[in-house]
């Protein structure tokens, strides 16, 4: 399928994407995987296997790993270790929840307590850690060095992401472009480096990689900005996590960012006093003004643009059916309420 009619059916209709619909295609993939997370989660220490199940247990998305078997897919990878490298990221995004929730004090994540809230913030921290670690110790198995640098730098730059974050909790001033720079470290690198890792399994062309990399960091931009609209005006039963999390930390995300300098003074204000003293006494005031400047939809065009940045990123791939997944996922990023 060609650019143009992938834009036309991925855009403008807005309708509904099943995911389901786009990992039928990897399905005895997907179940591969699950059985390697299983196996290696697998630890002596009681209190490991109990909070590392327990998180990954409750589910998720898979998306991350839903890429990487999506983009070897696309570029006829026939190898053994796709399944190794799905579940070596799916624990280092599990390892990231793990800590996030501490840093955010968040209590509700996939529909169930966050493991903080069950087992304490010591154990998620410490258990957080086995999973990065455990990742390592698997992409060490894979035996690639290139491997093991993407898989180094993608965790490394999230956790600069995480900590760019925290020093911006309670600015008010901070401005588009280092927001950007926070999401494109801390959600849109792990999104890269899984569709890097992709087509690094089948050897494809430089080219080739950048393309598939790029694809990745745009998706994962357009999957965190909807994940901060979320925040505002998604439903606790279909996202499975408290609304209202992030402007309890003071988080100045893009609703609020806009609100702020297109708003009407009051709407401007209120946001503002909300960032600087964050809880949650604020939020209906700042929802009725991140409303009523439009920053939502404002937000959510971003979110567009970065999906369609995506596509055209992916264009000149063979067409297959895995490329219209992989065509598919942006428009699921946008129009996603879980
Ligand atoms: C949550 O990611 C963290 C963000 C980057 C917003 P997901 O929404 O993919 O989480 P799960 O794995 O589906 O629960
Ligand atoms: C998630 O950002 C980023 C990482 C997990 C690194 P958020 O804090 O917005 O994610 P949620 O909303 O808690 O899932
Ligand atoms: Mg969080
Ligand atoms: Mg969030």
């Amino acid at each position: 399928m060609g650019g143009a009619a992938a834009y036309h059916r991925a855009f403008s209709s807005g309708r509904d994407v099943d995911l389901a619909a786009i990992y039928s295609l990897i399905t005895d993939d997907m179940r591969e995987v699950d059985a390697v997370i299983r196996a290696r989660l697998r630890s002596e220490v009681v209190l490991v296997s109990q909070v590392a199940e327990y998180i990954i247990g409750a589910g998720g998305k898979r998306m991350r790993p839903a890429l990487v078997l999506l983009v070897a897919g696309a570029l006829g990878y026939r190898g053994r270790h796709h399944h190794e490298l799905a579940a070596v990221i799916e624990f280092i995004h599990t390892a990231t929840l793990l800590h996030d929730d501490v840093v955010d004090e968040s209590d509700l994540r996939r529909g169930r307590e966050t493991a903080n809230a069950q087992f304490g913030n010591a154990a998620s921290v410490l258990v957080g850690d086995f999973l990065y670690s455990r990742a390592f110790q698997m992409m060490v198995g894979v035996g690639s060095m290139r491997v093991q640098q993407v898989l180094a730098d993608a965790t490394n730059t999230i956790a600069e992401g995480e900590v760019l974050q925290l020093m911006n909790c309670h600015n008010a001033d901070i401005d588009v472009d280092e927001y950007l720079q926070v999401i494109r470290f801390k959600t849109a690198k792990l999104f890269e480096a899984a569709a890097r890792l992709g087509a690094i399994l089948v050897d494809a062309s430089a080219e080739v990689e950048a393309g598939m990399a790029t694809y990745g960091m745009h998706l994962g931009t357009a999957f965190q900005l909807i994940d901060d609209v979320l925040d505002y005006s998604g439903e606790e039963a279909e996202t499975g996590k408290h609304l209202g999390d992030d402007l309890a930390e003071g988080k100045p995300t893009l609703p609020l960012i806009h609100t702020m300098k297109f708003g009407t003074p009051e709407q401007a204000a209120c946001v503002r006093d909300a960032i600087v003293s964050g809880g949650r006494d604020a939020f209906p005031g700042v929802l009725a003004a991140v409303k009523g400047s439009g920053a939502l939809v404002a937000a959510r065009k971003q979110a567009e643009t970065e999906a369609q940045a995506a596509v055209a990123a992916i264009s000149a791939i063979p067409a297959s059916v895995f490329k219209d997944a992989l065509l598919e996922l942006p428009a699921f990023s946008v129009s996603r309420r879980s």
